[in-house]
């Protein structure tokens, strides 16, 4: 019987060649896992027992992305499926806009398209627009992982004070809280860094401070985010994720100091289709009986 490979429509054809070329059709469409031998899957599915237990023939969860927090590795441990990401290929992508969003909550990109759109553009002023200075000042990067670094990277070229926290040391999240004007988090979802960002931390942070999240959105409360910046504890926000994606807490769309955008962290042409590939390699590692490379699990 021949390997059954299912793709989740959307998957860029990358993933598709990959499998042909190895000898492996794929059914491209919804999230169906009954007669599967591999699934390469979204960032927006959950796979969980309950689906896992539908799968007997499953034997690998190729997950597009390098965040898995949308798989329940361990009911995936205990069945024996392997879990794959897709680490490296995106960190550029991620990391060039955690920067961008950095960039532009700190001198009002979102306001000023919006004022120049609406015609209020009338004139210049020395009063018009005022944000806050990058070059020179601190970034505090939580999440001392291959993302959070490549963030620090573009920082240096802004002769920023570059400070971290991370499982392997750096300074403590209370310190780098304290002495950041810019925090950005790159650290994955787990049950120890949901709302990692809450009241007390937000509070922690100076009052014209901006904090980037490009990571995931149940690591910040949003309800307090929201409060932060009504309240004035922080002074804007830079958000690719939310932490009920693809819904927004009441009142985050309304604050004109946040630039928002819909999850586009490894959003370039080269980045997903680079992933899809990446994906579809464990998956072909997985059929063979070989390592596969990006195992999580
Ligand atoms: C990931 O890979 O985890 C990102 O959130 C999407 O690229």
């Amino acid at each position: 019987m021949s390997a059954r490979v299912r793709v989740r429509a959307g998957v860029p054809e990358s993933a598709l060649r990959v499998l042909a070329e190895a000898g492996f059709d794929a059914d491209v469409g919804p999230l169906e896992v009954e007669d599967c031998d591999a699934l390469l899957c979204l960032l927006t599915d959950r796979i969980d027992e309950a689906l896992l237990a539908r799968a007997p023939r499953l034997r690998i969860v190729a997950n597009m992305a390098v965040g898995t927090d949308n798989v329940d590795l361990a009911a995936a441990r205990a069945r024996g499926v392997a879990v794959s990401n897709t680490p490296d290929v995106l960190t550029d992508a991620t990391a060039d806009l955690a920067f961008a969003l950095l960039l532009a909550a700190a001198r009002r990109l979102p306001w000023a398209d919006r004022y120049v759109r609406a015609g209020g553009f009338v004139g210049w002023r020395p009063d018009l627009g005022i944000g806050l200075d990058v070059t020179g000042r601190t970034l505090g990067v939580v999440g001392w992982g291959r993302i959070g670094r490549a963030v620090a990277e573009r920082a240096r070229g802004f002769r920023m004070e570059v400070i971290w926290h991370g499982r392997s040391g750096g300074v403590s999240l209370d310190e780098l809280l304290a002495r950041s004007d810019f925090v950005s988090l790159h650290v994955p979802l787990t049950p120890e860094t949901r709302h990692l960002i809450g009241e007390r931390e937000l509070r922690r942070m100076r009052p014209h401070a901006l904090l980037v999240n490009t990571a995931r959105g149940p690591i910040v409360d949003e309800a307090a985010l929201v409060r932060a910046l009504r309240e004035g504890w922080i002074a804007g926000a830079g958000l690719d994720v939310f932490e009920r994606e693809p819904a927004l807490t009441n009142g985050l769309a309304d604050l004109p100091q946040v630039a928002l955008a819909p999850h586009l962290g490894s959003a370039t042409t080269a980045t997903r289709s680079r992933m899809a590939e990446l994906a579809a390699e464990n998956i072909v590692a997985a059929l063979r009986g070989q390592p596969i490379p990006n195992r999580v699990v």
